[in-house]
């Protein structure tokens, strides 16, 4: 039976290194508040012009290329998950193509925020076993620092993300007990509004009965971005944490246990269940609701802040480095967000 194994894998963080009290300098906040409620202590931010979401990409890409044995003219797929591209369109797919002077491959762009990641890999898992492709890179990464606000307005979003990328090489296997086991993708868009940036768009406030944006006067045009939504903080992320909270805390332990049954395995069975960097709090509420020991879990968002669509990748890149899975190890990939979009992948490492 033909799966796909990751066979090599890579991050990226920016050097410069943001504190919680680096961030007081613009909001009124502190350090005991951020890390009481979320567990960061600090996140990396990007050079504001010399590195974008496809940059950071392109370096965590070379290392999980050069682990896998391959060289960039060898991939013949790629899959790039992010909520904040470079452009609006084309997505960041293709400037990877690009900047890495691949052959004239397919490129495709995934947007499922926090879950963006596991749906990346699902789409690729889907091509290896079909035969379809044999080397595809799969890629989460997010440029937050460019598009949160700063003022203390926008303090309970702003002070969670961080930047920073991770890319893996997934390849066939015919190994037994190898490789991706398992994906499960789920959404329910009932909630759609309470974690959004809604602005630009094109919505005109159809989904809603509150206003969302303001709309000028104009016949045609001028309502996709106007001066009166930059004046009115429109253009940033809008969340409702208590409400994104009290659904992940129910979502999360639920597709890790989805994805456990489907394989007839149990919680006892796995070594390293890596969640979605939202915030620690959640992660911690998930390792007690499945009774999993500290060893069977592995979270930095102390470092790294939510860096959404690249967390895991990220996460599963470090806990391998530092020895944390092994070879034939059970893993677990869980992931929950804006949409709300929620999934899972059980792999065998
Ligand atoms: C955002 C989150 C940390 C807020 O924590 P919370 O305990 O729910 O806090 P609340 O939003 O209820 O706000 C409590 C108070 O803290 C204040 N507050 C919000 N952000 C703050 C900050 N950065 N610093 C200081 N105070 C802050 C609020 O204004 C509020 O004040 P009030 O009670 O006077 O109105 C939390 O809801 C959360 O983590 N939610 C999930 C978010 C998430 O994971 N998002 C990513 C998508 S996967």
């Amino acid at each position: 039976m033909l799966r796909s194994k990751i066979a090599g894998i890579g991050m990226y963080v920016p050097e410069n290194v943001v504190t919680n009290n680096d961030l007081l300098r613009y909001m009124d906040s502190s350090d005991e508040w951020i890390q009481e409620r979320t567990g960061i202590k600090e996140r990396r931010y990007a050079h504001r012009t010399k590195e974008t979401t496809t940059t950071m990409a392109v370096e965590a890409c070379k290392i999980a290329i050069e682990r896998a044995g391959i060289t960039p003219v060898d991939v013949d797929f790629i899959v790039f998950a992010t909520l904040s591209p470079d452009y609006y369109f084309p997505g960041c797919g293709v400037l990877v193509q690009r900047a890495m002077k691949m052959k004239e491959i397919g490129a495709l762009d995934v947007r499922n925020q926090c879950s963006g990641f596991i749906y990346a890999l699902s789409v690729a898992d889907q091509f290896i076993r079909s035969g379809m492709y044999k080397n595809i890179l799969v890629i989460g990464s997010e440029k937050h620092s460019f598009g949160l606000d700063f003022s203390t307005r926008g303090r309970n979003v702003s002070v969670i993300f961080g930047d920073g990328a991770g890319a893996c090489i997934l390849q066939p296997t015919e190994q037994e007990h190898k490789g991706i086991l398992s994906t499960h993708l789920h959404s329910n868009g009932e909630s759609a509004e309470i974690l959004a940036m809604y602005n630009p768009g094109t919505h005109a406030n159809y989904w809603t009965e509150q206003k969302l944006a303001d709309f000028d006067e104009a016949e045609r045009g001028e309502m996709f971005m106007s001066h009166a939504m930059i004046d009115g903080a429109q253009n940033f992320p809008f969340m409702d944490g208590p409400a994104v909270f009290k659904k992940a805390v129910i979502k999360f332990p639920e597709v890790v246990m989805e994805a456990l049954h489907a394989n007839q395995y149990n919680t006892s069975d796995l070594n390293m269940l890596i969640t979605h960097q939202a915030n620690l709090r959640i992660s911690q509420y998930i390792q007690q609701k499945l009774g999993l020991q500290n060893n069977q879990v592995y979270n930095n968002i102390e470092y790294y802040g939510n860096t959404t669509a690249a967390s895991i990748p990220i996460a599963l890149c470090e806990a391998w480095e530092k020895g944390k899975i092994k070879e034939g190890d059970l893993v677990c990939l869980a992931a929950f967000g804006s949409g709300f979009t929620w999934a899972s992948a059980l792999l065998r490492w």
